[in-house]
């Protein structure tokens, strides 16, 4: 028995990103609870998907920190970063599947190029995921033959395929009609549950990010501002957050936003 508070699973500590003169990101601090559902909430071209990519390890923070299950990965030689990759999944915003390969193949490209499975093994492994996200039966087919909802399975399952202990998903149900949002939303749930794994979902569906997070987080001026539980974010003073997720027209947002 331990008193001791559970380590985040990933950790931004003092970031600052910036692409030439422009600053996208600054002071941000980031907490990632392990097994939390956590949504990062952010206008669009708020630097959500940047983000992202400073966990994923694709992106170098201009200073500051990204730590994964305490290592930090800002200071990671290549060989042991990807190692670290191999255990974060990424689901991209437009599923992002080859469209000259197969389901199939789509799915077993990373355990082909990164591990030494057999391909009996692989098959069992695609097989497991794609019925995870209720796919088994697209196994043969080609993206192109797929609706955007199934296409959007199909880019869930491939993000899980290697097993990751982080889920990254960006803007998960962005483009879908509401129905077919709404079976994502309760997939995200599930997959999170059946393999454990701790997942960070940015959108700006209102809808979305209440119903699948157990955690909550507001990207605002490169900042977070706000991180605390979906119930403390429905009650919150802080007038920023509040307009955000009422969708207010009145309030900070718009003033300090230059209209283009
Ligand atoms: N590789 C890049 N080079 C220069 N600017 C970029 C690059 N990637 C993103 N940006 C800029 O960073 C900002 C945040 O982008 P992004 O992270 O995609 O926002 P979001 O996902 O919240 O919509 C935007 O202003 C975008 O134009
Ligand atoms: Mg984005």
């Amino acid at each position: 028995m331990s008193n001791v508070a559970p380590i985040a699973l990933a950790e931004l500590r003092d970031l600052r990103l910036a692409f030439g003169e422009k600053e996208i990101l600054s002071d941000l601090n980031l907490q990632v609870p392990s097994k939390a559902r956590l949504v990062v909430l952010g206008q669009s071209g708020s630097g959500k998907s940047t983000l992202l990519r400073l966990i994923l390890g694709i992106l170098k923070p201009t200073s500051g920190d990204v730590f994964f299950k305490g290592h930090n990965v800002t200071r990671m030689p290549r060989r042991r970063l990807n190692r670290i990759r191999q255990k974060i999944g990424m689901v991209y915003q437009y599923s992002a599947l080859i469209s000259s390969l197969s389901v199939r193949d789509n799915l077993a490209l990373p355990l082909e190029e990164l591990t030494r499975k057999t391909r009996k093994e692989i098959d069992q492994l695609v097989d497991e995921k794609l019925t995870l996200v209720g796919m088994a039966e697209a196994r043969d087919k080609m993206p192109s033959e797929l609706s955007g909802g199934m296409r959007k399975r199909i880019g869930l399952a491939r993000g899980i395929i290697m097993d990751p202990e982080l889920i990254l998903y960006d803007e998960p149900t962005a483009g879908l009609d509401p129905v077919i949002s709404s079976v994502i939303d309760d997939l995200i749930i599930s997959l999170s549950e059946k393999i454990g794994a701790t997942s960070i979902i940015v959108t700006h569906e209102m809808e979305s990010a209440f119903k699948i997070g157990t955690h909550m987080a507001m990207l605002y001026k490169g900042k977070i501002i706000a991180e605390d539980t979906p119930e403390h974010f429905k009650n919150t003073d802080d007038p920023v957050v509040s307009q955000f997720i009422s969708g207010n027209t009145q309030g900070p947002i718009l003033e300090d936003t230059p209209l283009l």
